[in-house]
């Protein structure tokens, strides 16, 4: 079965095929969509968190290729209360639908769910890995500024779910990626580690101005996760105020490099009005993308590509 849970785990091949394929659906435009390869199959998405783009966009990805979505949202369920096993959830969903789409908090809920379902599963974000999303990335910047191997990607700020997922996209994208963060919002020690084995360009440091030298792209991502329930809100922003991306962080950069940020944005904190709304932000093709790549996605894990 075909899971779409980390890049790590899916062969940089086939995540180059999930690019390449959407980008030629893309080009050719609604004609092709007429095809509409998932004709009577059903996703059922699953949140447990808010969500904007990841709702819509495999919504209308599904209704577009000719499927159908069922949501179902976690307070509203039985799944995870006393009255009902996650084991017996899946047995029941794994009959309503063909796939599934999951938006979760710990991770290994989202591992442990997978494995009692017998119909593949799309990860939307876990506290620990936003991959659909840095799929969009990819597509969003090869689009703009042609093949992304070899290419500089700088991030500043928290090392949240979507670097994690951005480290693994770097070491089978084979591009460069420039982190710079605190001490104490490093990204995940783990992934650090795989991706130095396989001998990935990453760096890591605490000066913002270091990673924007140069850069083909600049991303970021709020100071605050839904994930960060726990944490000293405060002390997070204030530690992560000096990796605002505004002009002079921009102005370092590649003169055509572009700014970049997976949305819900704070304007304000971690970027200025003025970038977000810059000529070189690429935020609103990026969203759209989201759509795009996620057709895709739904394909490869139903072995339709
Ligand atoms: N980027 C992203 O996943 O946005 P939503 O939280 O709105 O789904
Ligand atoms: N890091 C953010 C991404 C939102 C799309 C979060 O987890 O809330």
């Amino acid at each position: 079965m075909r899971n779409f849970i980390n890049l790590a785990d899916i062969d940089k091949r086939e995540l180059r095929k999930i690019i390449d394929h959407t980008k030629s659906l893309k080009e050719k435009g609604s004609t092709k969509d007429l095809n509409t390869p998932l004709t009577s199959k059903t996703l059922i998405m699953i949140f447990e968190k808010p969500s904007t783009r990841t709702r819509l966009s495999f919504e209308s990805a599904m209704q577009k290729l000719g499927g159908h979505v069922l949501v179902l949202y976690l307070k509203e369920s039985h799944y995870g209360s006393k009255d009902e096993s996650i084991y017996d959830t899946a047995k029941v969903l794994s009959q309503y639908g063909d796939i599934v789409m999951m938006r979760t908090g710990k991770h290994e809920h989202f591992l442990e769910f997978s494995k009692h379902l017998e119909i593949p599963i799309i990860n939307g974000l876990t506290n620990l890995s936003h991959p659909c999303q840095v799929m969009a990335d990819v597509l969003t910047f090869e689009e703009l500024r042609g093949p992304i191997t070899n290419k500089k990607i700088a991030w500043l700020g928290d090392g949240n779910n979507v670097v994690y997922s951005l480290i693994e996209a770097a070491t089978q994208f084979n591009f460069q990626l420039a982190i710079a963060c605190p001490k104490k919002f490093e990204p995940n020690k783990k992934v650090i580690k795989w991706a130095n084995n396989k001998k990935a360009n990453i760096f890591i440091t605490r000066d913002p101005k270091e990673v924007a030298e140069n850069a083909d792209a600049i991303m970021t991502d709020k100071p605050i996760s839904m994930g960060d329930i726990n944490v000293n809100k405060k002390q997070k922003k204030q530690l992560l105020k000096s990796y605002q991306v505004n002009k002079k962080i921009m102005k370092l950069a590649k003169k055509d490099a572009i700014f970049m940020h997976c949305l819900p944005a704070s304007r304000g904190e971690e970027v200025t009005n003025e970038v977000m709304d810059g000529k070189q932000s690429a935020v609103w093709l990026e969203a759209l993308n989201r759509m795009h790549v996620q057709k895709s996605v739904i394909q490869w894990c139903l072995k339709l590509l």
